[in-house]
């Protein structure tokens, strides 16, 4: 189940460009089952009407508080009261300036000072103004108050101008909301390093050796832990995934330059979560310049060291959870990848088949542990496999506090 289901939110949309997009970003919301009223400010009605926000809310668009016209049947008070989260996306300059500085002239501002619950704001405005010194001031100061709020992406503006200032896309809006939301701090200050992606091993300098993976399952458990308290680091191979802001990110591209960066981090860690998909060769003498013409060619292959078994047997203390892509025997193979390798949680799935695993939204795995354990997981989007994952690790702890008197 969605950790947005059933949670009462507010939507509060400013006068930006970027408007259109709290369309899209209120979708996603009631997609995951959240409840959303939206209020538009004076100016964003000017870009986008109200009916539109009105159709995909179920629910009266809340706007100029003094307005007997408009929508808002609804007190202001009550309904901070009652609502889990605020999300204003857009945010603009002016909104935040507002906010920090405690001003309540419309429905927006005065919900925002009576609320009492998480507020996420994603801001948008055109070039340079991010930078100003009185926004910095503005976000320093809604910050200091516990407020989270993103950092806008650089890119193209309406303006045609190139700058920090674009919309936060509505996934990382998303993230932040169930960070800001989560009450089950399980992981809190523990480490947690979590591997994602495939490796890429050079064959030249232009061309490499890869696999399908996406990434997505160990970017939704970096994020999951991190959102349950973890200092996590997610140390990936290549993948066009935003990497979830509360990680420490450690990009790499190779096997062995992925195992340097798992071996550094895995020492004081109280998880390690090996979801990448590793090159299990390299080429041997990679070529430093592109190789030309069409004759036959051959390629030395070499296999990449065991990152997984490698941790594992460093032995540190740590739980050691790895992945099996498996296409057949799945239940037998795993079993036996478990024991050759030395881990305490062993995550298999059936990537034979096209709907779950590699590059899929969603997944469905059967869970083996050291002990003997087995459970199968039914097929649920890949944020909600990671939230089950940890949870499953988390009872294997507390099950198995010396885990060294059984290794
Ligand atoms: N793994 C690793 N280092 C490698 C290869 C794999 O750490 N060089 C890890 C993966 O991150 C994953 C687990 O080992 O957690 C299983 O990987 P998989 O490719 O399924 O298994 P292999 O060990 O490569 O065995 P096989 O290819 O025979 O299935």
């Amino acid at each position: 189940m969605s950790t947005l289901d059933g949670r009462e939110l507010i939507l509060g949309v400013t006068g930006s460009i970027a408007a259109y997009k709290a369309v899209y970003l209120l979708r996603e919301l009631t997609r995951a089952g959240a409840r959303v009223s939206v209020c538009l400010s004076e100016h964003a009605r000017e870009f986008v009407g109200p009916l539109t926000f009105r159709t995909l809310s179920g629910r009266p668009v809340l706007s100029d508080l003094f307005d007997p016209q408009s929508d808002a049947a609804v007190e202001h008070v009550a309904l901070a009261e009652r609502a889990h989260a605020v999300i204003v996306a857009p945010a603009t300059a002016n909104l935040l300036g507002k906010a920090a500085a405690g001003i309540a002239d419309d429905f927006l501002t005065t919900l925002l000072l009576a609320a009492r619950c998480p507020v996420v704001m994603a801001p948008a405005m055109d070039g340079g103004m991010w930078e100003h010194p009185a926004v910095v001031a503005n976000v320093a100061t809604l910050r200091g108050r516990g407020v989270t709020v993103l950092e806008p992406d650089a890119g193209a503006l309406a303006s045609g101008l190139s700058a920090r200032g674009r919309l936060p896309e509505a996934d990382v809006i998303v993230e932040a909301l169930l960070t800001a939301l989560t009450v089950r701090r399980d992981l809190d200050g523990q480490r947690v390093v979590v591997t994602a992606g495939p490796t890429r091993e050079p064959i030249d300098p232009v061309r490499y050796i890869s696999n399908r993976s996406s990434g997505r399952m160990g970017y939704a458990l970096a994020a999951a832990a991190a959102r349950r308290g973890a200092l996590v680091t997610l140390v990936s191979g290549p993948t066009t995934l935003m990497p979830p802001t509360a990680a420490t990110f450690v990009p790499v591209q190779t096997a062995e330059q992925m195992r340097e960066a798992v071996l550094r981090h895995a020492a004081g860690s109280a998880v390690v979560i090996k979801a990448a998909a590793v090159a299990d060769y390299r080429v041997r003498n990679a070529a430093d310049q592109k190789i030309k013409g069409k004759r036959d060619l051959t390629l030395d292959l070499t296999p990449n060291a065991d990152i997984l078994a490698e941790v594992a047997a460093r032995d540190t203390g740590a739980f050691i959870v790895g992945f099996a892509a498996e296409t057949n025997d799945v239940v037998a193979n795993a079993r036996a990848k478990l024991e050759a390798k030395g881990i305490d949680l062993l995550v298999a799935n059936d990537v034979s088949r096209r709907d779950i695993g590699f590059d899929a939204e969603e997944n469905e795995v059967l869970l083996l542990d050291r002990w003997g354990g087995s459970r199968a997981l039914p097929r649920m989007a890949k944020t909600a496999v990671a939230d089950a994952i940890l949870d499953e690790i988390q009872a294997l702890r507390a099950a198995h506090p010396v885990r060294k008197a059984v290794r």
